[in-house]
């Protein structure tokens, strides 16, 4: 009785590790742009919430006297299954000079790292999520601040989350949500990605917005081609496979194509030319190129397009992604539908034998939550052994 009794229990205190390392994950940033949770059916299988976002800045004050956040930890925690993961993701797009202030020497370094903990212990959060877009260069800011006045970040951001893995300990968590394009990846290299991997629980792989406006040809900006280059490109530098997080849109891209280049989208509107979508000195948008979430009102000059894009689209199997081209209106429409949501999960979750996946973001799909049940569907499909368990067996329940 005893044997047993101490067998048990010795069983139940290595759970949390055997969790941490085997449970896949599926992650939702809630956003406060967005911030609509659904019935708990949809939000069962989650297993990761993370709120977007705190400021970077936030962490450099000597002694913060308050954590800006649109919502609390635990008010999340009460609109999500009980044991789901709730963690705080600091920065986000265009939020650098933070990181890079942060960055810059052991002092500040520490300085952060000891308010990510003070943060952590304030809120009551599971763990933090680094959200540098990017380390290193081509952010928000990339033709104000060129790459090489940040070189120096591709060594100080292994620096920056090993201060932040000493400060917190390792009963918390760290991910770190990382660029999809490998003109990005700048920071992370086959000699960084060994010394990141060892301080990180889990990469969020940002496989959306692989086309933009900095870019000249029509792409599938969440397509299964674009997605598996940046994997691929990932794992040949050393981040292990069940650590990396596919990552899905809940949102509509569309871009102007070049009027020129009519005769060319009509015959192949996948890689046709663009019109010119930013000032190509001063990063300004050109207004030739924008996005929506299946929450948001359709911009009224784009309703009519937007109309045909969801009932006339195609879906190209060459790429993996769902697309429309408006020859009309000479406008590219790219966006993740619940079929290509099923097709991404098999193609690159599955084939590559991923961690899990992420969305941006949960409230993003309200109200129809179609792409959060196709990729509820998707990641049980992808992980079967867990959603086959009885609830009784399954490790993630305790
Ligand atoms: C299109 O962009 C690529 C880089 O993405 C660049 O090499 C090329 O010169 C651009 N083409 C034009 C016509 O601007
Ligand atoms: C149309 O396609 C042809 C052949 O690929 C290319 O040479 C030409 O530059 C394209 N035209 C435009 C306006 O993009």
């Amino acid at each position: 009785m005893a044997a047993a009794l101490f067998a048990i229990v010795a069983f139940i205190s290595l759970l949390p590790v055997m969790a941490k390392s085997s449970r896949p994950t599926y992650a939702m940033y809630l956003t406060g742009q967005h911030n609509v949770v659904p019935d708990s059916s949809l939000v069962t299988s989650i297993t990761h919430v993370v709120l977007a976002f705190m400021q970077s800045a936030t962490f450099n004050q000597p002694d913060p006297s308050s954590w800006p956040l649109f919502t609390t930890v635990e008010d999340t925690r009460s609109r999500f299954a009980k044991g789901t993961v709730v963690m705080v993701a600091i920065g986000g797009w265009g939020d650098t000079a933070g990181f890079s202030e942060a960055a810059k020497s052991d002092g500040s370094r520490r300085l952060f790292a000891k308010n990510v903990k003070a943060m952590i212990d304030h809120t009551g959060a599971d763990g933090v999520d680094i959200d540098w877009e990017y380390p290193g260069g081509n952010g928000e800011d990339y033709l104000r601040v060129p790459n090489d006045e940040k070189a120096w970040e591709i060594d100080a951001y292994p620096k920056l989350l090993a201060e932040i893995r000493t400060a917190i300990g390792s009963s918390k968590l760290i991910s770190a949500a990382i660029p999809g394009l490998p003109r990005d990846m700048i920071a992370f290299t086959a000699e960084t990605v060994p010394v990141i991997d060892q301080y990180v629980d889990h990469f969020n792989i940002m496989t959306y917005d692989l086309m933009n406006r900095r870019d000249n040809i029509t792409k599938h900006h969440a397509g299964i081609v674009l997605s598996l280059e940046a994997i691929n490109t990932y794992l040949s530098r050393g981040i292990p496979a069940s650590k990396a997080n596919l990552g899905f849109a809940f949102y509509v891209k569309w871009f102007k194509t070049d009027p020129d280049a009519h005769a060319n989208c009509s015959a192949k509107p996948v890689g046709c030319a663009t019109v010119l979508m930013e000032d190509p000195k001063t990063g300004e948008d050109l207004g030739q190129a924008g996005a929506f979430s299946w929450h948001d009102e359709v911009p009224s000059r784009l309703a009519q397009s937007f109309r045909k894009a969801l009932s006339e689209g195609s879906y190209d199997t060459e790429s993996g992604g769902y697309y429309y081209w408006d020859g009309e209106e000479n406008t590219w429409w790219t966006f993740e539908t619940p079929e290509s949501i099923l097709l991404k999960c098999s193609a690159v979750v599955q084939t590559k034998g991923l961690g899990g996946v992420f969305a941006w973001g949960l409230g993003e799909d309200a109200n129809g939550f179609e792409h959060l049940q196709a990729l509820c569907t998707g990641f049980e499909n992808a992980f079967p052994k867990r959603s086959s368990q009885p609830e009784s067996e399954r490790v993630d329940e305790l």
